[in-house]
């Protein structure tokens, strides 16, 4: 039988950068996930995560971390392309879990400030995701020119990014369900 509850879907906000444009990319993208019938969501800023950077791995696992990676039933990971790939303090973060994440759908909401909506670093992070134990979605969601998408204030300049995130989370949440019926039902021998 299907089960009723909501699935959980986090956005993690994946750069500490004083002034960084992904934090309005992530609220954006985490009040539109809000609005979704079935859905509940927080957005889990790893600047706020107490994780040392003098060791590395599971050795550092933030107990509150861990649980909410344990109870999501997917992940929105939003990440700024820094030099053509996702920011190093993201892969400390997710490093620092590891079955949390089996079996789970992550899409990838790319921020850049070229035009290229942040592909080149998503290019790199897909195989990181996969090592996790994720399932990436084959859908993301693209800030290029993030400058003219969001005003200083976060508010979205651009409306046809409304229609773009409709169409990742259907498919976001097609795989979170899928995964979910799929990680209670057929229990790996
Ligand atoms: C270390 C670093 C490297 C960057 N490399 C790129 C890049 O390769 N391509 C690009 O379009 N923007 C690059 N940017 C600009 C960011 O994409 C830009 O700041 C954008 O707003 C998203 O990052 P933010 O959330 O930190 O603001 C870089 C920024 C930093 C801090």
């Amino acid at each position: 039988m299907a089960d009723v509850r909501p699935l959980n879907i986090p956005v993690i906000l994946g750069t500490t950068r004083k002034g960084r444009m992904s934090a309005h990319a992530a609220s954006f993208v985490a009040a539109e996930l809000a609005k979704r019938d079935g859905v509940v969501t927080e957005l889990i800023d790893i600047a706020h995560l107490p994780l040392p950077v003098d060791d590395a791995g599971e050795g550092i696992k933030d107990p509150a971390f861990s649980a909410k990676m344990n109870q999501a039933d997917a992940l929105v990971i939003v990440s700024p392309e820094y030099n053509h790939s996702f920011p190093g303090l993201l892969k400390h973060v997710l490093d620092s879990c590891l079955k949390e994440y089996i079996h789970k759908a992550a899409g990838i909401v790319g921020v850049s400030a070229g035009p290229f909506g942040g592909t080149r670093g998503i290019q790199n992070f897909v195989p990181v995701l996969r090592e996790l134990g994720l399932v990436p979605l084959f859908w993301d969601v693209n800030f290029g020119n993030v400058n003219k998408v969001f005003d200083e204030s976060g508010q979205l300049l651009d409306q046809g990014f409304v229609r773009r995130t409709d169409k990742f989370m259907k498919e976001l949440i097609w795989m979170a369900k899928t995964l979910r019926y799929g990680r209670q039902n057929f229990p790996l021998d």
